[in-house]
């Protein structure tokens, strides 16, 4: 059944609010649990649909898993199939990373392939090339729609990425940590979250080092064991906080705050007003400026502005006195939220920037950008936003959306909020406990 927030705006936020643990970190630690037969412990673990998803799909391939509040306990003992299905599969993008665990301890996987989404075609070429230098015969059948794969040992590598892949550095540490010999992958990314799933790895007998340079040299091992292991938080709800308090003129005190994973965003964000106080290591509070500077950002791979932050950022930057700039090299379509900031009033005008060599500048796949959208925005601001019927597009959009409706005068309407409960924890619970004006309404209910 659809579900839809009815917001009335215009109210400070104002109280205390928790990180939940990381998504991008979850679901790769679940996927982890393909790795050994032993029972893996792992706390923080968000309670989000990508998760339920996941673990169902994971069920389907025979592992059993409990969740305890914010524990899960999960064991792959009793394998029964090494084929994800289709419908399952669709579901959650991430469960294309079983194909390295599965490979490495079976020989063989079957995984529907995972197919753009709402922010691109996001093809995996970059983790197929990687897995078929170590040893896996990967095709493509395109009747079917899955890639089925197979090897008779998987056996370490030098793989250079050609341009940064979150994911697929993770997909490879999955595959590479059980494989023959040594596995070196260059040009490997540095997203914070990839190295919390090295740690949990580590901690189960994995051999992984990051090296300068952006190398990660791995030393397979023929088997792995169990493990507890507490995953971080979420940085990109930490940044949805604090443009909340910033957006609706209140204050957030933010707990299992991760300060030092937010250089880029916390720069920014103090430099064009926002005002930030450590209260302690893991307590930082948010507060409202009295006016805002405008700002140009590129989002870039870790270390720089990370992508995930850019939509929440452009809608700040509607409260700006002038003209700002948003400008996404990672993704070639991930400005699904403007139209609807737009209808609130927003001033936000696309263009493309003028760049020498796209095909090297950008993270995607060029041929993978269509003419018709653009790379960038312009913000002028400030603008005071009214009340709209928003749709939410994405997870990330979906969160821009929901803080614009919280400060925006009247009441709001946000549809499929199934979106923003992928990747948020009961966000509108938590939002409605620092005085938000949140009602969910299920579509077509009694
Ligand atoms: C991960 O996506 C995250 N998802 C994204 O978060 C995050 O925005 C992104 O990394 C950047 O940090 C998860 O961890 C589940 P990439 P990922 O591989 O791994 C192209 C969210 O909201 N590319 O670094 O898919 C790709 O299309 C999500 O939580 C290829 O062309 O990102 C994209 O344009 C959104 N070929 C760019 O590179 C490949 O083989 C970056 O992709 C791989 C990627």
């Amino acid at each position: 059944m659809a579900e839809s927030f009815v917001i009335q705006g215009g109210k400070p936020l104002r109280g205390e609010i928790k990180v939940a643990g990381a998504k991008n970190v979850a679901l790769k630690v679940l996927i982890a649990s393909l790795l050994t037969k032993d029972e893996l412990i792992l706390h923080n673990i968000p309670v989000i649909d990508d998760v339920i998803r996941l673990l169902e799909i994971l069920k389907s391939l025979g592992i059993k898993s409990n969740i305890d509040g914010h524990t899960v306990s999960i064991s792959s003992k009793n394998i029964k199939s090494t084929t994800v299905p289709l419908e399952v599969g669709a579901r959650i993008r991430a469960s294309y990373l079983a194909l390295g665990p599965l490979l490495a301890r079976f020989g063989e996987a079957i995984i529907p392939n995972p197919g753009g989404c709402r922010l691109g075609a996001r093809p995996i070429d970059r983790h197929i090339e990687g897995l078929q230098k170590m040893g896996a015969n990967i095709k493509y059948y395109s009747e079917d729609g899955y890639f089925h794969a197979t090897t008779k040992k998987l056996h370490g590598t030098t793989y250079h990425f050609d341009k940064n892949s979150h994911t697929g550095t993770e997909a490879l540490i999955l595959a590479a940590v059980l494989a023959e010999g040594e596995t070196r992958l260059q040009n490997a990314a540095e997203e914070v979250e990839v190295d919390d799933l090295i740690q949990c790895i580590q901690l189960m007998g994995g051999h992984i080092e990051r090296k300068p340079n952006r190398e990660i040299v791995i030393e397979g091992v023929s088997k792995l064991h169990g493990a507890e292991y507490t995953i971080m938080s979420d940085r990109n709800e930490e940044v949805t906080f604090a443009i909340a308090a910033a957006m609706t003129k209140g204050y957030l005190i933010v707990k299992n705050s991760t300060p030092h994973t937010l250089t880029p965003f916390l720069k920014e964000f103090q430099k064009s007003g926002g005002i930030v106080e450590k209260i302690s290591d893991t307590v930082t509070k948010y507060s409202a400026g009295k006016k805002y500077v405008p700002t140009h950002v590129t989002t870039l791979p870790h270390p720089g502005f990370m992508t995930d932050w850019q939509s929440p950022w452009a809608l700040f930057m509607t409260q700006a006195n002038g003209s700002s700039t948003v400008h996404e090299t990672i993704f070639e379509n991930r400005f699904s939220y403007v139209e609807e900031l737009k209808k609130m009033g927003a001033n936000i005008e696309f263009y493309e920037p003028k760049i020498n060599n796209p095909k090297d500048y950008y993270n995607f796949r060029w041929e993978d950008h269509s003419d018709g959208c653009c790379q960038a925005i312009r913000i002028v601001g400030p603008t005071k936003l009214h009340n709209a019927v928003l749709s939410m597009h994405d997870l990330r959009a979906g969160a821009t959306l929901l803080i614009a409706a919280m400060s925006a005068e009247g009441k709001s309407y946000i549809q499929n909020v199934e979106q923003i409960d992928r990747g948020y924890e009961r966000i509108d619970k938590r939002f409605k406990a620092v005085e938000a004006d949140i009602i969910r309404v299920t579509e077509g209910g009694p």
